[in-house]
């Protein structure tokens, strides 16, 4: 197979392919699974300032174009999540992301502090589940001021570790809410989380399928939004991007790349093709490239533009 390794904020990943933050919930041993099959880094289940239970059941449902997800951020809270992120990043080879949620400016202020100490590869800020609702009532990085205000807040004690800003869809102008968490610091930008949220109803109860009615859509459905919003965010910008939405197969994530993505995230695939996906489409890409003449994959980084 042809060389797939990437620089994304200076740290070299062997292919550009990653675990979004989520699809696999226990740490380590689920994370685990996508670094057998062969990704490239992996974006650890996003914690909260305490432990959450998460929603009723059930918590995802698969239907014809994508997957809708209410898990309600379920995870052991930081303070038990700082030794299993210790353990993990001291086992594995491949860069991790910590991934971390908050409701308030200074929850994600005091995650980082307390993250920090362990210089842990990566920390993404989830501003964008679009389940789980602020004290205020809405997704942070729908308020380009509270995404921006939770960036600085972070950074003051994230420091030299690259800061990533997730940020959601579901807002006017993406390339502006990105370009304003450049401007207080963020490293790199990832887009997209679910979109919506939606809903599935049984025809048969008639009632909502997840426990919590609205769950967040991912999958195929949502590829050519994340796309679009990739690219937009790729001409706004001048940190790297980690795309992510739908992405399925190696035509997909060379759309992706194209779009303006360093890095692509492979998240609902993985309930669709199982783990294997990881090595498929980095067959694919390989194939690719070679068929292509293209040298080195950071080429096609924004091709499109
Ligand atoms: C079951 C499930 C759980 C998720 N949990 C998180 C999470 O804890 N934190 C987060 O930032 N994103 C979470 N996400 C969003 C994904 O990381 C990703 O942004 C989204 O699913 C789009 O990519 P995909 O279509 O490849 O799945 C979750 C998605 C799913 C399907």
């Amino acid at each position: 197979m042809t060389d797939l390794s990437i620089k994304f904020c200076s740290v070299t990943f062997p292919n550009p392919l990653i675990l979004p933050s989520g699809i696999a919930q226990e740490i380590p041993q689920d994370h685990l699974r996508a670094v057998e099959a062969g990704a490239g880094g992996i974006t650890l289940k996003s914690l909260t300032p305490l432990p959450r239970e998460g929603y009723p059941f059930p918590r995802t449902i698969k239907y014809e174009h994508g997957f809708l997800n209410a898990v309600g951020l379920r995870n052991p809270g930081i303070d038990r999540g700082l030794s299993l992120v210790k353990d993990f990043i001291s086992k594995v080879k491949i860069p991790t992301i910590v991934s971390l949620w908050s409701d308030t400016i200074e929850g994600f202020a005091q995650m980082v502090q307390k993250i920090a100490p362990l210089n842990p590869p990566f920390i993404e800020l989830n501003l964008s589940c679009p389940h789980v609702h602020t004290k205020t009532g809405a997704v942070m990085s729908m308020q380009s001021d509270k995404a921006t205000d939770a960036v600085k807040a972070a950074k003051r004690y994230s420091k030299k570790i690259p800061l990533i800003a997730k940020l959601t869809p579901n807002v006017e102008d993406i390339a502006k809410v990105a370009k304003r968490c450049e401007e207080e610091g963020a490293d790199a930008i990832c887009v997209i989380n679910t979109v919506g949220p939606g809903m599935v109803i049984d025809i048969k109860t008639k009632k909502p399928v997840l426990g919590n009615k609205r769950g967040g859509v991912s999958g195929p459905a949502i590829k050519p939004v994340a796309i679009r919003c990739v690219y937009d965010v790729y001409e706004a910008v001048k940190i790297p991007i980690i795309g992510m939405g739908g992405i399925t197969t190696w035509q997909d994530a060379v759309e992706m790349m194209m779009a303006g993505a360093t890095l692509v995230g492979v998240g609902s695939a993985v309930f669709f093709r199982g783990y294997k996906v990881y090595g498929e489409i980095k067959q694919g890409l390989s194939d690719y490239i070679e068929k292509e003449g293209i040298k080195n994959l950071k080429e096609l980084v924004g091709m499109a533009h």
